[in-house]
């Protein structure tokens, strides 16, 4: 039998936590609560939580979770997590905003890690962002810096990281404040090590 495609969401989810996943979620983590004021009180969002390693991570620190994800293999794994570890204020839902109405619902945070280099129309998810968050709510996204396009390989076609500054400019069109765009962490992949950055903002 083959390897599963990179973007083989659904095929890879059963082996997806591995030692560098989880370490990754770790650093993401870390960033996150250095760079925004969490709090029990945050009703929040992981969109492309995949397994939910990241919501996990700071569920200590959040209210209520929701985990969005477009694949359904990597919404069975988080709901069996979130099963076997008797959690009560973690849900998963379906959500692909490519393709799905903008939800009703609001939220205090949203954040994503390592999505929305599989996303095309980057500026259109991130207004819709911004329509799904309560006034005063944050936004804490996380990927790779521009790459070479090796960390995917060249059969996949995903946007090669993003350069801060188009981040920065995509964030206050989309109409954000307070926007701020840092260095995040490393991400081991495939023998190399790429740079990641975290940007956070909030809607006015
Ligand atoms: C590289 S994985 C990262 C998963 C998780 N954030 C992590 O770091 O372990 C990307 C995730 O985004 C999801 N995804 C990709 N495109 C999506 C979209 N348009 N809407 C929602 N989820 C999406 C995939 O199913 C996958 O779970």
């Amino acid at each position: 039998m083959s390897a599963p495609q990179l973007t083989d969401f659904d095929a890879r989810a059963q082996t997806w936590d591995d030692a560098g996943k989880i370490k990754r979620a770790g650093d993401v983590a870390a960033a996150i609560r250095r760079v925004i004021p969490l709090s029990r009180s945050m009703k929040a969002l992981e969109y492309g939580a995949g397994t939910g390693l990241l919501s996990f991570s700071l569920r200590d620190a959040l209210g209520p979770i929701t985990l969005a994800d477009s694949s359904a293999g990597m919404r069975a794994m988080a709901e069996r997590k979130i099963a076997a570890a008797d959690v009560h204020d973690m849900r998963v839902i379906d959500l692909d905003l490519t393709r799905d109405a903008v939800p009703s619902e609001r939220f205090d945070l949203i954040f994503s890690t390592m999505t929305l280099h599989h996303v095309p129309d980057v500026p259109r998810v991130l207004a819709d962002f911004h329509r799904m968050l309560e006034p005063g709510g944050w936004l804490c996204h996380s990927d790779l810096d521009v790459e070479d396009g090796s960390f995917h390989g060249p059969e996949v076609d995903v946007h090669h990281g993003f350069e801060r500054g188009t981040v920065r400019s995509w964030l206050m069109a989309a109409g954000f404040a307070d926007v701020s765009v840092d260095d995040c962490c490393h991400i081991e992949n495939r023998g190399r090590s790429y740079p990641a950055f975290i940007a956070a903002c909030r809607r006015p």
